[in-house]
C-alpha cells in the first residue's frame, strides 16, 4: 500500500508544473465570493434562477470567444460548446428568458485558453454539490437541470483529474503564466457580474 502511495505522488509530481496550486492561488477569494453568494446551496427556485441565468451568460460568452480563438491542439480540445446549449435548454424548461450578451470576453492565446478553461472546468466540482438541490427543487435533465446533470455528474472528477494533467504539461514561460492568471481572475469577475446581473434581473431591475 505504501508503495502505491509513494508512486502516485511521484508519479504526480513528475507532472506537476504548479500551475493549477499558482491557478488557485491567484482566484480563491474570487471563489469564496462566490459560494458566499451560494452560501445556503440553490435551496429556493429563485437561487436556481440566478444560478442558471448567470451560468448561462458566462458560460456562453466564454465558448464565444474560445470559438474565435487559434488553439494549439492540446487546448482545441477542451472546448466543449455544448455546455452553452444544455444552460439554454435550462431557461427554456424554466421559462426564463435569457440576459441579454455581457461585456464579450476574448482569448488570445493558449495561455488565455488555459485560464478560462480552469474556471469553467473546476466549476464543474461546484456543480457535482449543487446537482442534489437542483433535484430537490423538481429539476432533472430535459425539466431545468440539464446541465448539472451532465456538468456535474458522473465523470466529472474524472474530467477535471484530465484536465488538471493536461494543464500541467503546459510549458509556460513566465509571461504566458501571468496570462494565464489574469485569463482566469477576468472569467471570475465575469461570473461575478453576471450573478450579479441574474439577481437584478429577479428583482425587476434594468440589468439585462
Ligand atoms: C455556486 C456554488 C459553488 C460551490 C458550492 C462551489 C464549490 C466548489 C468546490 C467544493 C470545489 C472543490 C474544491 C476542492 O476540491 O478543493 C470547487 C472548485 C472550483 N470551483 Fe467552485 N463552487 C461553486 C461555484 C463555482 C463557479 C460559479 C465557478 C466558476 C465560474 C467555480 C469555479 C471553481 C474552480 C475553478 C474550482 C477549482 C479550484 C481548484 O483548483 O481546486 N465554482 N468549487
Amino acid at each position: 500500500m505504501q508503495a502505491i502511495v509513494y508512486r502516485l505522488l511521484h508519479m504526480t509530481a513528475a507532472a506537476d508544473n504548479g500551475y493549477r496550486d499558482r491557478l488557485r492561488g491567484a482566484t480563491g477569494t474570487a471563489h469564496v465570493r462566490l459560494d458566499t453568494r451560494f452560501a445556503q446551496g440553490l435551496r429556493t427556485h429563485a437561487q436556481y434562477r440566478t444560478y442558471v441565468l448567470g451560468m448561462q451568460a458566462f458560460v456562453a460568452n466564454a465558448e464565444r470567444a474560445l470559438a474565435c480563438a487559434m488553439l494549439g491542439p492540446a487546448w482545441r480540445a477542451w472546448r466543449d460548446p455544448a455546455r452553452t446549449q444544455w444552460l439554454d435548454d435550462d431557461l427554456h424548461a424554466m421559462q426564463v428568458p435569457a440576459l441579454a450578451e455581457g461585456p464579450a470576453m476574448t482569448v488570445g492565446s493558449d495561455a488565455d485558453a488555459a485560464g478560462l478553461f480552469y474556471v469553467i472546468e473546476g466549476s464543474a466540482l461546484g456543480a457535482t454539490q449543487l446537482l442534489g438541490d437542483a433535484q430537490a427543487l423538481g429539476h432533472g435533465p430535459g425539466t431545468g437541470a440539464t446541465f448539472l446533470s451532465r456538468h456535474g455528474g458522473f465523470g466529472a472528477g474524472k474530467r477535471w483529474r484530465a484536465f488538471v494533467a493536461d494543464l500541467e504539461r503546459a510549458a509556460f514561460g513566465p509571461a504566458d503564466e501571468r496570462q494565464m492568471l489574469a485569463s482566469a481572475a477576468r472569467a471570475f469577475a465575469c461570473a461575478e457580474f453576471e450573478f450579479h446581473r441574474a439577481d437584478l434581473a429577479h428583482q425587476g431591475v434594468e440589468g439585462r
